[in-house]
Parts: C-alpha cells; sequence; structure tokens
C-alpha cells in the first residue's frame, strides 16, 4: 500500500525522503511525489507517475535546499493513476500525505461544498480540504484541529501534514494504517515502516492509534486527544540495515528464499526447552490450548495458505475441529465463534486490515486470539490475546517466501504443544516430532542446492498460458501456495487443485503439453495420486512430478521429476515450498518480469 516518509533536522531533507521512499519502494506503488518547505519557508510539491527514480530526476531539476519535508508512495484506490491523483495534496494552508481510505469522502465533500475546488479524485485531497476549513476555525491551532478533522472521518489513515504557517514542523495522526517515528541525532523522522528509519535509528516507536505526533528538528512529541503529552513505548528494531539490502542476490525474493534455513532456525531454536517447544517466553499459556473446542485460522493470502496447510497437521492429531477463514470473508459470514474458540491470525505484517478487522470480531465474540506475526510491535501484534513471533527479518520482496515457512514451523510447534497439552501424544513423541522439524532445515538447504535443476523447468512453463498444480491431503495444501507464488510474479495463470476432483470438470482445461505440477510427497495417497497423474498425461500434460527420494516410480510417468529428502510425511511441506518458490522465481526471470515487485500487488495490504 502506500508508503509514508517524514522528516526534519538539519540534513538535507529532499534526498533523505527520495532515499527514504526508495526503501519503501518494495511495498508496490504507481506514483511518487515529495512536499517540503524550501528555504524561504514555502511549501514546494513535486510528485508524479511512476518510481521513485522518475521522481529524483524531476526533484534535480530545482536546485532548492530544504530540512524539512514528507514524502509518498502511491498504490492506488480512489482515482486513477495521474500525476494529480499522486501524493502530496494541497488545500489551503494544509499540505499533506495519507495511507488508508477515507470512507465519508463523498459526505465531506458535500458538506464542505468541495466540489468546484477538488483537483484530483482523491479521498486524500478532500481530507486535506476539510483540514484546511478546520484549521482556519481552530485559529491555526494544529493541535485543536487536527482532533476535530479526525473526528470528521470515517475510515482508515495515516497523515502526514505540513501547515504553510508551521515551517519546520511535521504533524502526524493514524488510525490503523501504520506509521512508526523516532528522535535520532540527525533529527526527527517518521514513516509508515521500519525501513524508512533504520538508516538513522535503532530506537523507534509506533505512533498508537488516535494520537497526534509533532516533529519538530529538537524533538518528537506525543499527545493524546485531550492534548495531554504522553511518553510512547520504545522499541528496538532487531535487524540491521543489511537485512534490508540484496547482499549479492540480484532479487531480495531470492535472498529471502536463500534466507529459510536461517529464518527457522531463529524461530524455532529459542522456544526448545529440552526436545520440546516452550512458549513461557512467549507469555503464551497451556490454558489457552486446553480451554478450546476449535481453532478458527484466520489470515489473508500466503498466511491464509499457511493456515490451510495447518488444518491438515491439526485435526488428525487433535481431533478438534479446525477451520481455515479468508479474513474478508470471515468478517461478513456471521461466523460461529465463542468463547470456546481459540481464533489464530497469521500475518507477516500484522497491519493487513481484513485480517485486523476479523481479529476484532473474533475478539468480540469472546474469543481469545493467538498472533503469529512477523513485525515487532505491529497493530495485529498488538491487540492479539498473545502473539506468537516469527523471526524471519524483514521480508522485502511482495512475493511471501520466508515469512510463509516460518509461519508453517509457528504453526507446527503450536500443534505439538497442544497435542502435548490435550494428551494427544506423548512427550516421547512429541520430542520426536521437533525433531522432525528440525530436520526440514538440511532438507530445505538441499533444495536451495538444487536450484539450477529447479531451473530447468521454468523453459517449458513459460512458454504455456497455464499451469496446474494437483496434490492431495497436504500436497494439496501445499499446491495452494506454489499456484499463488507462480501467479503473483509470472503472470501465468496457475490453479491448485486435488489431484482427486480434477476428474470432476477441471480435466476438461488439459491440453497438448500444459504445465501440470504433480505433488506426492504423501506416502498413504501416493499411488491415488500417481493414477491421476497418469489421467492428465494421458490426455497430453507436460507432468513435473515432486516426490520423495525413496518414491518407486515407473518410467515416463511424468516428463520431469524433482526428488526431495525423505522426511516423514507431515513435514515435506518444507522442502516443497522451497521448491516451488524457486519455480515462480525463475519464471519470472525467465519472462523477464520485476520479480520483487510485481504489478498491482502490495506487500502490506491496509485498505479493504
Ligand atoms: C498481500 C501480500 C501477500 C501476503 C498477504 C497477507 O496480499 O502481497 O504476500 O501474503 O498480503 O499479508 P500479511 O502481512 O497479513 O501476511
Amino acid at each position: 500500500m502506500c508508503g509514508i516518509i517524514g522528516y526534519t533536522g538539519p540534513l538535507e531533507a529532499r534526498d533523505l525522503l527520495l532515499n527514504g521512499l526508495a526503501g519503501l519502494e518494495y511495498r508496490g506503488y504507481d506514483s511518487a511525489g515529495i512536499a517540503y518547505f524550501n528555504t524561504a519557508s514555502q511549501v514546494r510539491i513535486i510528485k508524479n507517475v511512476g518510481k521513485v527514480a522518475a521522481l529524483r530526476e524531476c526533484v534535480k531539476k530545482t536546485a532548492e535546499v530544504s530540512h524539512c519535508g514528507i514524502g509518498h508512495t502511491r498504490w492506488a484506490t480512489h482515482g486513477g493513476v495521474t500525476d494529480k491523483n499522486a501524493h502530496p495534496h494541497r488545500a489551503g494552508q494544509v499540505t499533506l500525505i495519507h495511507n488508508g481510505i477515507i470512507e465519508n469522502y463523498h459526505q465531506l465533500t458535500e458538506e464542505y461544498g468541495l466540489g468546484d475546488k477538488l483537483v484530483s479524485q482523491t479521498d486524500s485531497e478532500v481530507a486535506a480540504w476539510v483540514l484546511d476549513a478546520v484549521y482556519r476555525d481552530c485559529r491555526h491551532d494544529p493541535l485543536a484541529a487536527i482532533g476535530a478533522f479526525v473526528k470528521k472521518l470515517a475510515g482508515s489513515y495515516g497523515f502526514c501534514i505540513l501547515f504553510d504557517d508551521r515551517p519546520g514542523e511535521i504533524y502526524a495522526v493514524r488510525n490503523v494504517s501504520p506509521l512508526v517515528a523516532a528522535y535520532t541525532r540527525s533529527g526527527a523522522i517518521i514513516a509508515s515502516d521500519l525501513t524508512a528509519l533504520i538508516s538513522y535509528t535503532k530506537e523507534y516507536f509506533v505512533v498508537p492509534e488516535g494520537h497526534i505526533v509533532r516533529l519538530t528538528p529538537y524533538k518528537v512529541r506525543v499527545y493524546d486527544m485531550d492534548y495531554n503529552r504522553i511518553e510512547p513505548e520504545m522499541l528496538e528494531v532487531s535487524w540491521n540495515m543489511d537485512a534490508a539490502m540484496k547482499n549479492g542476490f540480484p532479487h531480495f525474493m531470492l535472498k529471502e528464499i536463500h534466507e529459510q534455513p536461517e529464518a527457522l532456525r531463529n524461530t524455532i531454536l529459542p522456544r526448545l526447552a529440552g526436545n520440546l517447544p516452550d512458549f513461557t517466553a512467549d507469555g503464551i499459556p497451556d490454558e489457552l490450548f486446553l480451554d478450546c473446542n476449535q481453532i478458527r485460522i484466520i489470515a489473508c493470502g500466503t498466511a491464509m495458505h499457511a493456515g490451510i496447510v495447518a488444518k491438515a497437521l491439526m485435526e488428525p492429531l487433535l481431533r478438534i475441529p479446525v477451520t481455515v477463514s479468508i479474513a474478508s470473508e470471515f468478517r461478513y459470514e456471521d461466523p460461529l465463534v465463542d468463547g470456546k474458540t481459540l481464533a489464530i491470525v497469521i500475518s507477516q505484517s500484522g497491519e493487513t486490515i481484513d485480517t485486523l478487522a476479523a481479529m476484532r470480531l473474533a475478539q468480540s465474540l469472546g474469543a481469545p486470539v493467538l498472533s503469529i506475526v512477523n513485525v515487532k510491535g505491529s497493530t495485529i501484534a498488538r491487540e492479539s490475546d498473545h502473539v506468537f513471533y516469527t523471526h524471519a527479518g524483514p521480508e522485502i520482496a511482495v512475493a511471501s517466501t520466508k515469512a510463509y515457512s516460518v509461519q508453517l514451523a509457528a504453526l507446527y510447534m503450536l500443534c505439538c504443544r497442544m497435542a502435548l497439552t490435550r494428551g494427544r501424544c506423548t512427550k516421547a513423541q512429541a520430542g520426536q516430532f521437533m525433531e522432525d522439524l528440525l530436520a526440514v532445515i538440511p532438507a530445505m538447504e538441499a533444495m536451495i542446492g538444487q536450484s539450477d535443476h529447479i531451473r530447468s523447468f521454468v523453459r517449458h512453463l513459460i512458454r504455456e498460458r497455464d499451469t496446474f498444480f494437483i496434490g492431495r491431503g497436504l500436497d494439496y495444501a501445499f499446491s495452494l501456495e506454489g499456484a499463488l507464488k507462480l501467479k503473483e510474479i509470472s503472470y501465468i495463470h496457475a490453479e491448485a487443485y486435488a489431484a482427486g476432483e480434477l476428474k470432476h470438470g477441471t480435466i476438461a482445461l488439459i491440453y497438448d503439453n500444459v504445465p501440470v505440477i504433480a505433488i506426492a510427497t504423501q506416502d498413504h495417497v501416493f499411488a491415488k495420486t500417481i493414477s491421476n497423474v497418469r489421467e492428465v498425461k494421458a490426455r497430453g500434460a507436460y507432468v513435473i512430478l515432486l516426490a520423495k527420494e525413496q518414491a518407486q516410480l515407473e518410467d515416463g510417468v511424468a516428463d520431469m521429476e524433482l526428488r526431495i529428502p525423505d522426511l516423514e510425511d507431515r513435514f515435506t511441506v518444507f522442502p516443497i515450498a522451497v521448491a516451488l518458490q524457486l519455480i515462480a522465481y525463475y519464471a519470472s526471470i525467465g519472462k523477464n518480469l520485476d520479480v520483487d515487485q510485481p504489478r498491482n500487488l502490495a506487500k502490506s495490504v491496509t485498505v479493504e
């Protein structure tokens, strides 16, 4: 979604804003802009459609100097991708940038008679005009004006604001949309995302919702809506700038695929007591696992796919119903949730708005919420009753890879602890389970070692318009994520089907040479899956088969094969995930596409 940065201090603000925006590029956007006070204390705006590099060229054409400004990358929601719709927006004395959606912009347009004034089609410009009116009514008192302004808004927002008569000062306020801020030796800085901050500081705070922040070159102050000063809770960034750099890899996605074994170690090892999972340090009590009679997993995208794997793992082991819901559906389906429901909410960013809203709904229905989150201090992490932090480090590529495998690791550990607590397994079995989980780490390394072989599959894939993924049981759950990855970054139409379901309709889509990626790692359904492979092969499909090392395969059953290490069935998702990620990655490279920033997608989806 939109990226936001604001800076005031001794450094050259325009450079700093442009560098900050470049650091936010990974979030996905379509236009970018900055606004700043020049040395004559006038506000200047430069904005246009396209990448930060294009904006940088425009900025270079003016020789101005600035020490205070705001910058924005836009992901269009209201109004097309045009220069006028790009942020910052200016209205009277107010210049602002906005992340989120103002739902009542229509009513506000009428209430304030803005019809003729608006130069863009954005809800954000409407907000700027409203603030300008309120600012005049409040006799140019920024805190009073912002307090009155937000009372008029419905929706989500993170705003950074410049007032013409307050040079050197930036004001900010948020509801739902994330903002983090810091006071550093080089001045005051605010952004939608830590990556824009970490070059300057390790200490930061999450801007509390419903509070106003004032940044000056000398300090950052936070006020509640009664204008009392409050001290925000300071946090420390647990990773360094290196983690947000490509470090010799051509793309973030490839780097993040390679980081998975390490991310798993970081997530699993600190939570082992002897050979058993232990969440004492996370503050997750066993009662949480004992007191429930059903589990509802709620998430979006890749995180939701991790949930589908968890359901297939948990139900047979725990013998209680586990339901996986797409967060945006859960919100409106009048879900069956009560105090005996354990809600597990999964989100890499911890800011996905549908997931957040679904979580709040589950809480309002009495369910305790355990979240699995990668970003420390994010909204979902803070609002959930318990958090399991995954330790993947920053994930920059839009297509999620390492976040998925650590979410799985978290879910596997939770499942193991739950089984132990509920008497569904012995300590010895739980110990064996954890040993099997640790064994996936070298298996993932082995898969990375097969990158060249995996790359050889995609020559065929990128010639065709469709690809099908098939599998049964857990293999089907893995296929869903494989298809999503391929769609996201190669734009090849890809679908995952339960292999046995294929003949009930989808087999009509099998034509000569269409690639079918078949996953057959589950021993109890292996023979059945191979029968389905034969069915598509007989109809001309080009089959790439992923199976365990030990699997006996007759000659000619597949066109290409990839063997994965012989793990216990429930654990094969980890090396399979690496293989499917690499297939998608090389398909994207083969088609010469933008791997890290695929079209239309955003990393953190803060709109509904
Ligand atoms: C977006 C991203 C996906 C991600 C999903 C959920 O759609 O492009 O990669 O899986 O959001 O994000 P979250 O941060 O909640 O895991």
